[in-house]
């Protein structure tokens, strides 16, 4: 490719563009008809993807091509000139300002020139730009900015946010049809495999008149609710070691062991578990204290009620974890 044939240097877009596709017609028609666009907006909004998205739309209109010039960065107005000039490729010439300069060369030129976040130096920037516009008809320009650069000759475009849901709106079958949410999916999807399903499933409507009454299974591998085990004979299997307490990664478990006594035993060797305690308020139900158990005492069930409305529920003692010796017998 020969050097004259580079008619852009306009960055890549990182991702796929979404929606605004009445927006981005009219403004592509705009561009041939104003001689300055300028996109205005919260910090945010999409005015940077925007222009991006029109230059790509209308390069071939321009002979001398379509530049993008990135302010962002630039902290001195009076830089603003050597950035716009550096980027077209304009030399400063010995004794001369480079305004007059970069104005003589545009001067005769068929050129879009993009000016990306203008606000920080509003001033200097619609200076230039008043400047440029003045000697160069074939100038066409796009600026984006928070706020207008007030120039001659200047159209000054309102960016509207992403298409969002109405307030109220509870049917989210069709979410797709709203461009901020499809914006947050993909974005999600691509960060995370699967997650634009399960973005469906979010706003799915819940089925709750058949819960607690018919359960669904836990899913293969995923955990229900703890139980403490005991042998045929109705003795305990857990030996108060305290392994599965060691074990859990979010504290969860708290057992204190004892000694059997001759009158009084409640598993087959020496020591049992006299408190046990599982607090649901920080069980994250990773199974590990399952994992550390040497006696598979501690076994997960598929009983997956772990939510309350006072604290003192949730945390769980050996009454409600210890298997009823009558059930475990008859097992
Ligand atoms: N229509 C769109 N499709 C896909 N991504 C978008 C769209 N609009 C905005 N974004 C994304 O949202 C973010 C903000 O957009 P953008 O940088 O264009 O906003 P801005 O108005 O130029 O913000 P600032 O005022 O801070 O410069 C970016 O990550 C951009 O890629
Ligand atoms: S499942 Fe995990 S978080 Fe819950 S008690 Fe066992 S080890 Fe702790
Ligand atoms: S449940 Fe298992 S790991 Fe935990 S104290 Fe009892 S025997 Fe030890
Ligand atoms: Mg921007």
């Amino acid at each position: 490719m020969r050097y004259t044939e580079i008619r852009t240097n306009a960055p890549q877009e990182p991702n796929s563009f979404v929606g605004r596709e009445r927006e981005l017609d009219e403004l592509r028609r705009l561009v041939g008809t104003t001689r300055a666009l300028t996109l205005c907006g919260a910090g945010g909004i999409g005015k940077t993807r925007l222009a991006l998205r029109i230059l790509a739309g209308v390069t071939d209109d321009f002979p001398d091509g379509a530049w993008f010039v990135d302010l962002g960065d630039l902290r001195q107005p009076d830089l603003v000139v050597s950035r716009i000039a550096s980027v077209i490729g304009v030399s400063e010439e010995p004794g001369r300002p480079l305004l007059e300069t970069l104005a003589d060369a545009l001067a005769s030129r068929q050129l879009l020139l993009a000016l990306d976040n203008c606000e920080h130096l509003i001033e200097s920037a619609a200076r230039v730009c008043q400047r440029l516009l003045a000697s160069a008809p074939g100038l066409r320009l796009i600026a984006t900015s928070r706020e207008p650069l007030r120039v001659a000759a200047e159209t000054v475009w309102q960016v509207q946010p992403l298409g969002l849901a109405p307030v109220g709106a509870s049917a989210l079958e069709d979410a797709d049809r709203y461009e901020a949410i499809r914006l947050f999916a993909e974005r999600a999807s691509a960060s995370l495999a699967g997650f634009a399903v399960t973005f469906r499933t979010m706003f799915r409507k819940p089925h709750t008149e058949f819960y607690p009454e018919q359960k669904v299974p836990t899913a293969p591998r995923y955990h229900g609710r703890h139980q403490l085990n005991r042998y045929p004979d109705g003795l305990e299997k857990c030996i108060g070691c305290e392994l599965c307490a060691w074990a859990c990664p979010a504290d969860a478990i708290y057992v204190e062991g004892d000694n059997n006594t001759e009158h009084e035993r409640f598993s087959p060797g020496e020591r049992y578990g006299r408190v046990y305690q599982i607090n649901y308020l920080r069980c994250i139900g990773c199974g590990l204290c399952i994992e550390a158990c040497p006696t598979r005492a501690l076994t997960m069930t598929n009983e997956y009620e772990m939510a309350d409305d006072n604290r003192a529920d949730l945390i769980w003692g050996k009454d409600k974890l210890l298997v009823p010796a009558e059930l475990e017998t008859r097992r």
